[in-house]
């Protein structure tokens, strides 16, 4: 018979052990969760700026350096838009509802019921439940005048929301750019919103007639020759629900809901 005090197999020392290693793998996880955190946020910072620089067309895969992106972000004035009252606000008023634009979270502000309203099924038209009270967009200006506006956008797909940013010319209606920074459709196929081949179809198109959203993305293939092609990008093959998707989020964004009304008083 074994000595149950010499036993290194008895349930105490299992269990001893077992939770001994819980432990030590609990304080170490938990400690680089801790303190990897700032690098973790300045990373998703960082991303969302090299996002908002593709848009506008300032970054190129492949040649421009991770270390420029900053530096080129400077180039941005940066303000708060008050989707409410469809205006930008007053730098007084940006420090009265204590705002950093360049950190400002979006998304999170969306949950909060005090920084967001509640949308109705026909204003949703991106399937996105609440709007944010203020949102931030992104200008390039040169000698005073506007020369691109990058605004944020999002909207449902097929299995998940899409976040991502267009750009406009100055005139307020010219897509100079768009790109995705986070989704989850299926690669190959609404993943396909990432080919820069798809994005490229988006140059130049434009989003209004008088002042009514006339972009689409549409089944097949948009025939460059008519009168609607500058307003059509083709929709991505084999996935015409996150097409439909994305062809929802422009309609809201650059609706009278969304950036309709600031992005008429730019062409104004
Ligand atoms: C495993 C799987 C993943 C799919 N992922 C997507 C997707 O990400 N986006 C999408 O629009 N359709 C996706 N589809 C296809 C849709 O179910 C639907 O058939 C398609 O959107 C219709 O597009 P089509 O008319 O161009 O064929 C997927 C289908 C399967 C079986």
């Amino acid at each position: 018979m074994s000595d149950p005090v010499k036993d290194k197999d008895s349930l105490k020392n299992i269990l001893v052990v077992a939770l001994g290693v819980c432990f030590v793998c609990a304080i170490i996880v938990s400690t680089a969760a801790v303190q990897l955190k700032p690098q973790r946020i300045a990373n998703k910072a960082l991303d969302r700026n090299k996002n908002i620089l593709i848009a506008a067309g300032l970054y190129e895969t492949g040649v421009t350096a991770d270390a420029q992106i900053d530096t080129l972000f400077e180039q941005f004035t940066v303000k708060v838009v008050d989707m409410q009252e469809q205006r930008y606000l007053t730098a007084d008023e940006v420090a009265e509802v204590n705002i950093d634009p360049r950190t400002y979270d979006q998304r999170k502000a969306a949950k909060n019921p005090a920084l967001s309203m509640a949308l109705s099924d026909t204003q949703d038209v991106a399937s996105i439940s609440r709007r944010a009270r203020y949102s931030v967009a992104y200008l390039l200006e040169q000698g005073g005048q506007v020369e691109r506006i990058v605004l944020p956008i999002h909207g449902y797909g097929l299995w998940s929301t899409l976040y991502g940013f267009i750009a406009l010319e100055g005139d307020g209606n010219t897509v100079a750019g768009i790109t995705f920074y986070e989704h989850a459709e299926t690669a190959g196929l609404g993943g396909e919103v990432d080919n820069p081949a798809w994005k490229a179809l988006w140059l130049g198109k434009k989003i209004y007639i008088d002042d009514q959203v006339a972009f689409e993305v549409v089944k097949g293939n948009v025939d460059p020759t008519s009168a609607k092609g500058k307003y059509q990008v083709d929709a991505l093959s084999g996935a015409t629900l996150t097409s439909r998707g994305v062809q929802n989020m422009v309609s809201f964004w650059m609706g009278r809901d969304g950036f309709g009304p600031i992005l008429k008083n730019l062409k104004g």
